[in-house]
Order: C-alpha cells, then sequence, then structure tokens
C-alpha cells in the first residue's frame, strides 16, 4: 500500500492510472476506520483494479459546536485495517495541504439540505461537496463508494455530481450493523454501556415501521409518531426527528408511495445516533 501525503503526487498517480485504463474505486473517510468503511472498500476491491481510500478530517463539514476536535483518529490501526483489506493508495493529507489559503469559491447546495441533518447543520453539506470535489479531482476515479448510513450525503452528492458532470459514478452501500441491529459508526464509542444496550431500539424501531407500511398503513405521520413514541418509551434518549420522504428528492409525502426513506435521530447523553431505512412501495 502506498501512502500518499501530498496533492501533487497523489494526482499525478491517478493520471497516470487513468490514461492506463485502469479503473479506479475510490472510498473517501474521515477515518477512525470500522467494518462499516471496510464494506465499502472490500466492494471497491471486487469492483474495481485499483483502490483509493482517503482519510481526511475535513473541517469544512463541522460547525463550531461540533465534535472536530474530538473526532476519533488512530492512523496506525487504519493503515494496518487498510492493508488488510488491500486498499492500493491512501491519501492522507494534512488540513494545510487540502486548505492552503483561503477559498476564493466555495460550492452551494440549495436542495435536499433542508430536512433531516441538514437542518441542523448549516453549511455541512457544502463543506461535504467542497472536499468531494477537491477528492474527486486529486484522486479521479471512476467509480466512489458511500454508505446508505448517511443516506442524505448520498442524495446530495448524487444531485452534485449530476450538477456538474463530474464523471464518477456514485455506488450507494447498504448500512452494515452490529449483530443486534445497530448500525456501525465511529460515534459509537461514545455511548455509555446502557445507551449501548439501547440504542439497537433505532434499528428495530425503523424495521416495525416498515412493518406497518408492509400491512398497509399509507400515513406518513401515523409512522413517523408511532417511531418517536417506540423510542422515547424504549430508551433513555431523545428524539431529534423521525422522518419519511421521497428518496433522493427528501421531499414531504401526504401518501407512503415510491421510493421513501424513514430517517431518525436520537440524541444520547454523549452522542447522537442516525440510522433509516430506504424502501418502495408501488
Ligand atoms: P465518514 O463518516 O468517515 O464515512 C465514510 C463513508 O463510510 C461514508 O460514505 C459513510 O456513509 C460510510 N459508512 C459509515 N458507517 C457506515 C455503515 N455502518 N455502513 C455503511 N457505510 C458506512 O462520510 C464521511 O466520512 C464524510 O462526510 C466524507 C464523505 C468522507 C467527506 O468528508
Amino acid at each position: 500500500m502506498h501512502i500518499i501525503t501530498t496533492v501533487q503526487e497523489m494526482q499525478q498517480i491517478a493520471g497516470e492510472l487513468r490514461a492506463s485504463g485502469k479503473k479506479v474505486g475510490f472510498v473517501p473517510t474521515m477515518g477512525y476506520l470500522h467494518e462499516g468503511h471496510l464494506t465499502l472498500l472490500r466492494q471497491a476491491k471486487k469492483e474495481n483494479d485499483i483502490v483509493m481510500l482517503s482519510i481526511f478530517v475535513n473541517p469544512l463539514q463541522f460547525g463550531p459546536n461540533e465534535d472536530l476536535d474530538r473526532y476519533p483518529r488512530d492512523i496506525e490501526r487504519d493503515e494496518r485495517l487498510a492493508r488488510e483489506v488491500e486498499v492500493d493508495y491512501l491519501f492522507y493529507p494534512s488540513v494545510e495541504e487540502m486548505y492552503p489559503t483561503d477559498r476564493t469559491t466555495n460550492v452551494e447546495v440549495v436542495k435536499r439540505t433542508d430536512v433531516l441533518c441538514g437542518k441542523q447543520r448549516p453549511g455541512h453539506f457544502a463543506g461535504v461537496v467542497t472536499v468531494l470535489m477537491k477528492l474527486f479531482n486529486i484522486t479521479m476515479p471512476n467509480r466512489a463508494y458511500f454508505g446508505m448510513k448517511d443516506a442524505q450525503q448520498v442524495a446530495v452528492i448524487e444531485g452534485f455530481v449530476d450538477d456538474y458532470n463530474i464523471p464518477v459514478t456514485i455506488v450507494p452501500v447498504e448500512i452494515v450493523r452490529e449483530e443486534d441491529g445497530l448500525a456501525r459508526s465511529s460515534r459509537n464509542i461514545y455511548l455509555s454501556e446502557r445507551e449501548r444496550q439501547e440504542a439497537p431500539h433505532l434499528y428495530k424501531s425503523l424495521c416495525m415501521a416498515k412493518e406497518r407500511i408492509v400491512k398497509g398503513e399509507r400515513n406518513p405521520k401515523n409512522i413517523t409518531s408511532f417511531i418517536k413514541e417506540y423510542i422515547e418509551t424504549n430508551t433513555h434518549g431523545v428524539v431529534d426527528y423521525a422522518d419519511l420522504y421521497a428518496y433522493p428528492n427528501l421531499t414531504e409525502v401526504e401518501k407512503i408511495s415510491g421510493r421513501m426513506i424513514i430517517a431518525i435521530a436520537v440524541k444520547f447523553e454523549n452522542a447522537r445516533l442516525i440510522d433509516n431505512i430506504t424502501l418502495t412501495v408501488e
């Protein structure tokens, strides 16, 4: 595995790989790798000749009161895991390398952000697409892999790649979960023992909601109020949101039909957990 820390070197290698006709699969991450990230990497390995992984905790996508300083990091462990799944290139730039000067431009996100996590994180998705614009130009991948864990992120990135005709295929990957259903996340380590025990109720509530839809429920409000009540009865967490939207447009629906997402965010004392399921109702 080659470890590259400068934009210039990474871009030169990427250019040569493109010219040679090799297919490059790219997995952008903020590190502290877990089974979710590794699943993306394994899929990229299967579908491409070369796998590139980036590890960069992107300050632009963190708000002033968010956990940028506390974001977990362990580059040695990440390197070892990346080698195990046979990553070919690890791009690991510093903040100074990625953002050496004040920015002249910013990519703005004008849709799909005023709901779910985007609503409470102004500027977050602009920060995500800005770093991705850079990372795509630096690594020039054929395919880029993103987890449906962050389904709103996938919806925004798909819109972004369409808007700017970026020559990369976005590959969404199913959420990877613990055996008890909890979606894998770098933030799970912040949970207390009791919270960790309660956390699987997020997924459980989504599955029960889905079952109600399968059985004929078509009113989105009944679904979201069921989830809120279930979480607040069965955990000590506070529901930030429990919403149902059309996917990927993230617009409201009056009646459940077509492709949809049910998404929740629950605040525990030391961590805020998110989860979602997408489903299609004919
Ligand atoms: P990060 O949170 O490190 O996640 C990197 C990728 O791993 C994302 O596409 C995320 O959806 C995926 N992922 C995380 N947990 C997962 C799980 N349990 N199952 C499936 N996929 C999972 O998302 C980011 O970084 C950043 O916003 C980034 C795209 C790198 C831009 O900075």
